[in-house]
């Protein structure tokens, strides 16, 4: 048994709601009165038609009644006659139990018909549908009645004047007196928004809405082009019906029918009802009962009728929270550690550098006094080496499986740069290391200072603390971790710092934070007058196309960056090359003094390349590199030489007067006789001051030094030297490979991470402020390019063209950043030698560094170009113009925004070779614009290609916008060949691009996720991927 406008199948029969009758409540009630139930008179069908025609059939309401059907009351005297005049009134008429109990004596029971939208049982509601679309299609007149049901216990008549539970509701749709199609829902709830329910208007939000066609209706069938059979018989989830209070002449007024498909047809607003009357018989005394019951309250029936937020905005707000709360607890936690590093406790710092001054003050300035010792260091690299290949990471690891197969395949395709090379330097010597170019010299440096190394490095290096007696201090404890600087060749300095600036940076720094600012600005002023730069204090170090200091001034600012630490060990690579003779003695001179420190002696050493007389005789000790081979390590001066000279080399410049020993040593060196490796080769490895002289060279002897050149082994100092080294030696060797990973644990950083970010962000916050072109430039074309595109969509309108216009705007918008972000990518290109060195020097770590770049690059450069374009270009183009939206799409730009900077840093950060991060960045640009959803419809794209939209940011950014300009109600209206158009713009752009209506909170997820994984990326790669591998 099956029963039309959801009737209930009750045995043989149906229940059927007001106003239906018939063995299937097929049939309209014609007249009467809804009290009459199944005694109504019914319309019947006209002969030829499917359904009975109220109109045609000539049904005309009795007076007091109104609507489709007749069922709206319009006068309390009508209510009580009708009610009167049912079997069930006139049985109550008798009884003093009125109305199924529902009566109470004492009230006022007397029948009034309630014509306010609100419901108090169960009340009945008819309205005209008059919409533009609609009318298009359907021109004659169509009405919608809706019966809704809040308590049927209450109603006059149960089952009668009332259907279905509480917190229900029926409808039908009547186009020209027929019924189309009927709806029903349940889980009601009644809202009367925030006026309160004095205001009149009510608001009904039920679920599980379900709709049925009455098959072949003129909506449903009866004309194939116009057939919504489908529409209508999938409509479900939740329905708002929203009324306005009505007006008090007319006692009607505009509802609207809201439902997700409904909302996309009509726009957000959904359908629009007009004229509905109401029309609720109902006892006084229910409405008296239920007004002192819940008063002005908003809501009937569920707790709470308050607008709550959307869970999207709420999991939104969570996140924000949790990032604050997480930011001011690290601010925090760094706080407290700065503050305890700057009392001087033990918390200062993260390794072993800081731990060693924090004894007390008199212990701050203490540095030297570390001897450097270096043991078969050998060095090999492939020779088909592709240690500049672009794409590094995880390199290393299959270079070196590559490599072991070859060796196990019995090839050896490996260059051998360095070979056994041993020596020492004590604690107030300086060394240098010369060489004919190629030799290794640069190669021996930077291991010694631990620089990390493509190849494989084997031998040990250790840095023996020296209990001379020439350092005052107490030895050092043996946990102690040396500070060795190194000045590396080439200058690599912040150009927009001055002298001084740089130099203070690099002491915030590099000296532990229980120093304070004065003394670290004492410090700088030391070194600057050790350096003799003392005058180029104010001079900006500029760059290569802008001027600043001299080369050779640059040269000694970079030793003075390295020296202002206070290092116990100091090694250069070339500190003189490219100088003049007398700027290049003044640095020899001073590194000397420096290394000659009464209190504070340093190991010093330099490679050399072509020293004069002068400036060969400044240093105490030399190391003579052949090939990748020592031929001479021990006493400077004449020594080398005569050593050479007795061992088979050509002694003709010997004679000559004035001749330089370092050119004879290089001329040596060049070409050195066989003799002199055969020579050295037979020499025995021996390491302390022991019996055997020999040991110079290839061989490789720790106590070269004590040779001499010229076999004089008296009780020298450095004789002294070994022997306290070889007593007080902290073991920090490693008998054999490698030596980049068997430094012992590297050394933390002087100062806390808070410090090191405070330093930081001072330095980029100076550098901006100096270099203000390139934020002039950024915010000038953003104000430019809003302006241009703001004038190319200026003032779009609400037709289908304007739509177009108004979607190309966003997606112009979205395409901008997307490419604008590149230039986050050079400027990551342009600074990253500055932090590869740094880096190595250990002055800050890769987070502080990524943090300040953060706030220095992202928020000047590209999130507030990126606010300044969208503002501009929003308000001109007359996008949804209320602050809500606006925000909205803001927020959505600025979140693309950090995305597509933190992609573009990914991408400078993995690749070396700029070019092709560039070049990568420019075709994921063209990649997203494709799938962004603008140019191709993303369901046409093949299968294959189509899931590249899922992992597309541009396309979240657009649909985001999209959906958010469209939310505020867009509604399109045009003409189309005569036939007018009104519709919601959500509908065009859903057929147009395919974008998910709601998916606005979605796409801020899919966004975040992003912005994380592209942040996670850098992070990862800035680790492990940007770091020095010489
Ligand atoms: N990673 C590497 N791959 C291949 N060859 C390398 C590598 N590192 C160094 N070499 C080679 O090792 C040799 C020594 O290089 P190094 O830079 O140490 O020489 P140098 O003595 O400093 O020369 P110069 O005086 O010209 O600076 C050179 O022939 C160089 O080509
Ligand atoms: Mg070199």
């Amino acid at each position: 048994m099956s029963c039309d406008n959801y009737g209930v199948a009750n045995g043989s029969t149906c229940a059927c709601p007001p106003g239906f009758g018939g063995a299937n409540c097929t049939n309209p009630a014609c007249g009467g009165d809804i009290f009459q139930g199944s005694q109504r008179a019914l319309a019947q069908p006209l002969s030829g038609a499917l359904y009975a025609n109220l109109t045609a059939s000539g049904c005309a309401c009795e007076s007091g009644w109104t609507g489709t059907g007749c069922n709206v009351c319009t006068s309390a005297q009508a209510c009580q006659t009708a009610f009167s005049n049912s079997p069930q009134g006139q049985a109550a008429a008798n009884s003093t139990d009125v109305g199924g109990g529902a009566g109470v004596s004492g009230l006022n029971n007397t029948m009034t018909c309630s014509t306010v939208s609100r419901v108090w049982a169960a009340g009945q509601m008819s309205c005209q549908v008059i919409n533009p679309t609609l009318q298009a299609l359907f021109t004659k007149s169509t009405t919608l009645n809706i019966l809704r049901t809040l308590d049927p216990t209450q109603s006059p008549l149960p089952n009668i004047t009332s259907f279905g539970p509480s917190g229900s509701v029926t409808a039908q749709l009547w186009y020209d007196g027929v019924e189309q199609f009927f709806c029903t829902a349940d889980s009601c709830v009644q809202d009367f928004g925030d006026g309160g329910a004095s205001s009149g208007a009510s608001d009904w939000t039920c679920q599980d809405l379900k709709c049925s066609c009455r098959p072949k209706s003129s909506f449903c069938g009866a004309n194939p082009s116009s057939d919504l059979t489908q529409t209508l018989n999938g409509l479900s989830g939740s329905v708002t019906i929203s009324c306005a209070a009505p007006n008090s002449t007319t006692s009607s007024t505009t509802c609207s029918f809201k439902q997700t498909v409904i909302d996309s047809v009509f726009g957000p607003g959904g359908l629009t009802l007009s004229g509905c009357t109401f029309g609720e018989c109902v006892r006084q005394s229910v409405i008296d009962s239920s007004t002192a019951a819940s008063g002005n309250g908003n809501s009937t029936t569920a707790a709470g009728g308050g607008k709550s937020l959307s869970g999207g905005v709420i999991a939104g707000l969570a996140v924000v929270g949790a990032l604050v709360g997480l930011a001011v607890l690290g601010f925090a936690v760094g706080y407290r550690q700065q503050r305890k590093a700057r009392r001087g406790g033990s918390g200062s710092g993260r390794g072993g550098v800081a731990g060693s001054f924090e004894g007390g003050e008199g212990e701050k300035a203490r540095s030297g006094g570390v001897a450097v010792e270096w043991n078969d260091v050998s060095y090999v690299v492939p020779s088909s080496s592709s240690s500049s290949s672009t794409f590094s990471l995880f390199g290393g690891a299959q270079k070196s499986r590559r490599r072991r197969q070859r060796r196990e395949e019995g090839y050896s395709d490996e260059k051998t740069i360095l070979d056994n090379v041993s020596g020492r330097v004590l604690p107030g010597q300086m060394m240098a290391i010369l060489g004919p170019s190629g030799a290794g010299k640069t190669t021996l440096v930077e291991i010694i200072a631990g620089r990390r190394k493509a190849g494989v490095t084997t031998g040990s290096v250790s840095f023996p603390p020296s209990s001379s007696s020439s350092h005052e201090s107490a030895p050092y404890p043996p946990t102690y971790t040396p500070r060795i600087a190194f000045v590396p060749q080439e200058d690599v300095l912040p150009a927009q710092l001055t002298v001084q600036e740089a130099l203070l940076f690099s002491a915030r720094l590099r000296l532990p934070e229980s120093v304070s600012e004065a003394e670290k600005r004492e410090r700088v002023e030391e070194v600057m007058t050790q350096l003799g730069i003392q005058d180029l204090r104010d001079q900006r170090i500029g760059s290569g196309e802008r001027r600043g200091v001299s080369g050779g001034e640059m040269r000694r600012v970079s030793i003075g960056v390295e020296l202002v630490g206070r290092p116990d060990v100091l090694v250069l690579d070339e500190p003189t090359s490219g100088l003049d003779s007398v700027s290049a003695s003044k640095v020899a001179t001073a590194l000397h003094t420096i290394s000659h420190h009464p209190t504070s002696p340093t190991a010093i050493i330099a490679s050399i390349h072509q020293p004069s007389s002068k400036l060969y005789h400044t240093f105490d000790t030399v190391l003579v590199l052949a090939h990748g081979r020592a031929l001479y390590s021990g006493k400077g001066g004449g020594a080398p030489a005569a050593h050479f000279a007795a061992h088979g080399a050509p002694r003709n410049d010997l004679a000559s007067e004035g001749y330089n020993v370092a050119d004879y040593l290089l001329e040596v060196a060049a070409d050195p006789p066989p003799a002199l490796f055969q020579y050295a080769n037979v020499g025995e490895r021996k390491v302390s001051g022991g019996s055997s002289a020999v040991g110079v060279g290839a061989g490789g002897a720790a106590a070269a030094g004590n040779d001499g050149g010229e076999g004089s082994r008296s009780a020298s100092e450095e004789e002294k030297g070994v022997e306290e080294l070889e007593s007080g030696r902290v073991v920090r060797r490693h008998a054999a490979p490698p030596i980049g990973s068997g430094r012992g644990k590297t050394p933390g950083y002087a100062t806390t991470f808070l410090t090191q970010l405070q330093v930081l962000s001072g330095r980029e916050w100076k550098i901006l402020r100096r270099d203000m072109t390139l934020f002039i430039l950024h915010v000038g074309v953003a104000c430019i390019l809003g302006v241009f595109c703001g004038g190319l969509y200026f003032n779009t309108n609400d037709t289908i063209a304007g739509f177009q216009s108004r979607v190309g705007c966003l997606f112009f918008l979205g395409a901008l950043i997307a490419f604008s972000s590149l230039s986050a990518l050079y400027n990551v290109v342009d600074v990253r030698p500055l932090f590869l060195r740094e880096r190595s020097g250990r002055y800050y770590s890769p987070s502080a560094w990524l943090l300040s770049r953060l706030m220095f690059d992202v928020i000047p450069l590209r999130l507030i170009p990126t606010i300044i374009v969208a503002t501009i270009t929003y308000w001109m183009a007359g996008l949804a113009k209320d602050a809500a939206h606006f925000f909205k799409f803001l927020f959505i730009l600025v979140l693309f925004s950090l995305a597509m900077t933190l992609f573009n840093f990914l991408l400078a950060c993995t690749f070396r070779n700029g070019g092709i991060a560039i070049l990568l960045s420019a075709l994921t640009g063209l990649y997203q614009m494709t799938f962004a959803g603008f140019f191709v419809h993303l369901n046409s794209i093949p299968p294959v290609l189509r899931w590249l939209q899922w992992i597309c940011p541009l396309k979240y950014a657009l649909e985001a916008l999209s959906v958010n300009e469209v939310g505020a109600g867009l509604q399109i209206k045009d003409t189309l060949q005569g036939v007018p158009v009104d519709v919601s713009a959500s509908l065009i752009m859903q057929l147009l691009f395919g974008f998910v209506l709601n998916s606005y909170y979605r796409d801020v997820l899919v966004l975040f996720a992003f912005i994380a994984l592209f942040g996670i990326g850098v992070v990862i790669t800035v680790w492990f991927n940007v770091r020095e591998r010489r």
